[in-house]
């Protein structure tokens, strides 16, 4: 259905892991032209392993994905194959997470992953105009001591990523354990995110938001369990990127129309829509909207709504945010649907 609503929208995207996008068929080719072995015999073969009971099993085949990225040119051809596919889906801004010690462990420089993605950066900008900003997440289920050293190592770089998150196995690695990485982060100016209340309690959401003092939450489902952190939320206008598809695949919500999206929206959050990692979980980020507004029976008021907070939540300038958010309106104006207040208004 490409000629629909959700088509038509600009929106940005602001919760997607470049790791993520790898689909298989670029893992083949990758694979064969880099010599690296894969397990699996055919992309059918590989696409039917996409079956996850719950995060970890998720994280197990996309960290073994992520092997046959080697050289520069291979991070770059995955950035620009999303750029392409998140054009074709009207995303005119993409806020993306990397991984950089998924590969320095492995033994790739740290300059060859985050050279090649700036590069595709650059040249979606130039070629698609997608505009985006990098964000360097680190594998909190490794040492802060870890995250700490990769931090320093990413300062020589620092003109190339915006912010810095949080990713990988949540229960267990609260958000406190990396309290010194993200001070510093802070004090060097960068912006801060993190994953939290995705398989992990509601404490781990208010831990992000009072010890390491995040701008946005990725998730942030189970913020739900806590009435007052959601008001807290709802008046700070903290953000939850939220990922429908990637929560129904690893089991976060049960089935889709359980999805708490509509829920938060009525509670007053600044909800957006995203498609994590794109590739494992069976769509980008149209398809995340159009699965949601089949479940959930959203109308277009509200699509429109989650177009809006999807540049509302963006690390843009406010000059920016206004542009892109005007056209929305233009849009919403020229097909008759009157966006309507909801909480503070902007
Ligand atoms: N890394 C990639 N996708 C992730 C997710 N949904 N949660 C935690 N870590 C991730
Ligand atoms: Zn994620």
């Amino acid at each position: 259905m490409p000629d629909d609503l959700i088509a038509r929208l600009p929106k940005s995207e602001l919760h997607l892991h470049i790791e993520g996008t790898l689909e298989p068929e670029m893992m083949f080719e990758m694979a064969a032209r880099n010599a690296v072995e894969i397990p699996y015999n055919s992309v059918e073969e590989l696409r039917a392993a996409y079956s996850f009971a719950n995060l970890q099993e998720f994280l197990d085949l996309y960290y073994q994905g992520m092997n046959v990225l080697l050289h520069e040119q291979d991070f770059y051809e995955l950035t620009l194959a999303y750029f392409q596919r998140a054009r074709n889906d009207n995303v005119r801004h993409a806020e993306i997470f990397f991984d950089p010690q998924a590969h320095t462990n492995r033994g790739v420089p740290f300059a060859t992953v985050i050279n090649g993605i700036t590069r595709g950066q650059q040249e979606a900008a130039a070629q698609l105009g997608v505009t985006s900003k990098l964000i360097l997440c680190f594998l909190r289920d490794l040492s802060a001591d870890a995250a700490m050293a990769t931090f320093e190592e990413a300062l020589v770089y620092r003109n190339q990523f915006v912010g810095i998150g949080l990713d990988s196995a949540e229960l267990g690695h609260p958000p406190s354990k990396f309290a010194d990485v993200f001070a510093q982060a802070k004090n060097e100016g960068f912006l801060l995110v993190a994953h939290a209340g995705e398989e992990g309690p509601s404490a781990y959401v208010r831990e992000a938001i009072d010890v390491l003092g995040v701008h946005r939450i990725d998730h942030g489902n189970r913020s739900l369990d806590d009435p007052e952190l959601v008001s807290d939320l709802a008046a700070s206008g903290i953000a939850l990127t939220v990922c429908p598809l990637s929560n129904h695949k690893l089991g976060v919500v049960d089935d889709l129309p359980s999805h708490p999206l509509a829920e938060m929206l009525e509670r007053g959050l600044l909800v957006t829509v995203n498609s994590d990692d794109p590739a494992y979980f069976g769509g980008y980020v149209n398809a995340n909207y159009r699965a949601l507004r089949d479940a959930l029976v959203l109308d277009d008021v509200t699509l429109v709504e989650l177009a809006r907070n999807s540049f509302r939540a963006s690390f843009l300038t406010e000059e920016e945010k206004a542009r892109h958010l005007a056209e929305v309106d233009t849009l919403a104006a020229a097909e008759g649907i009157r966006p309507v207040a909801r909480s503070a208004a902007s």
